[in-house]
């Protein structure tokens, strides 16, 4: 099934990602940062609904600069963990900054965000080779693309879809920048259910996968190791 996950990715298809029964229990469309089309976009903001995110691998982020957004927060209001999350509570989101491409007008077309989604793919894919990179001379902040920092260590210390994907980016010998959107029921406005995400991946012919599947691989890897 982590083969089919990887190969799927690999083919730029649309994968289905549900993390865990005791997390969010909810279910993220996800597809290689690299490859996305507006098309792309358009059936994560239809079908999926939720929020339209690149989560990128750590050592990326470090290099390029990117801060999670409750260290930036830090210092505003009242509020003492302003990154805390109810599901999880030893870590916090996973949320930098939000970018428009500088070629982009206002951002937000399917066209304008698959064009930001590709470019952040390309500067995480230059800094991992040790390229010199720009990021402002690239982008623009706010904007209406949400970059995802995933935890250093991966599934060792964070488990949300942020690290999931980017462990099955890594796994399938991609660059680590993976567009997530949470698939959200469209009749009672809540997460789509597990079954119901399972019988969309049937009907559109899409592999479904569980963080514990991904989890289970990424342990056994480690233990090779
Ligand atoms: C950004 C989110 C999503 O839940 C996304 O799946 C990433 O978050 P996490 O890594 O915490 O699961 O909130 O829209
Ligand atoms: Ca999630
Ligand atoms: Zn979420």
């Amino acid at each position: 099934m982590i083969e089919d996950a990887c190969s799927a990715l690999r083919e730029g298809k649309i994968v289905l990602l549900y993390d865990f029964d005791d997390r969010e229990r909810e279910t993220d469309l996800i597809i290689r940062a690299d490859a996305v089309t507006p098309k792309d976009v358009l059936t994560m903001r239809r079908d999926g609904g939720g929020l339209i995110c690149t989560a990128v691998h750590p050592e990326a982020a470090k290099r390029l600069g990117l801060p999670f957004a409750s260290d930036l927060m830090q210092g505003f209001g009242a509020v003492e963990h302003l990154g805390d999350i109810p599901y999880d509570r030893k870590n916090h989101s996973s949320f930098s900054i939000w970018v428009n491409h500088r070629s982009t007008y206002t951002g937000i077309p399917d066209r304008d965000r698959a064009t930001t989604i590709n470019a952040i793919a390309d500067q995480v894919k230059i800094s991992l080779n040790g390229g010199g990179q720009n990021f402002a001379a690239e982008f623009r902040t706010p904007g209406h693309v949400a970059i995802l920092r995933a935890a250093e260590g991966l599934l060792d210390v964070r488990r949300g879809q942020t690290e999931l994907s980017i462990a099955l980016a890594e796994q399938a010998g991609l660059t680590p920048a993976v567009v997530v959107c949470e698939m959200l029921d469209d009749e009672t406005g809540l997460a789509l259910t597990k079954e119901d995400a399972m019988a969309y991946a049937e009907e559109h012919g899409l592999v479904f996968i569980e963080g514990k599947e991904v989890l289970e691989h990424w342990e056994e890897m480690n233990a090779a190791r």
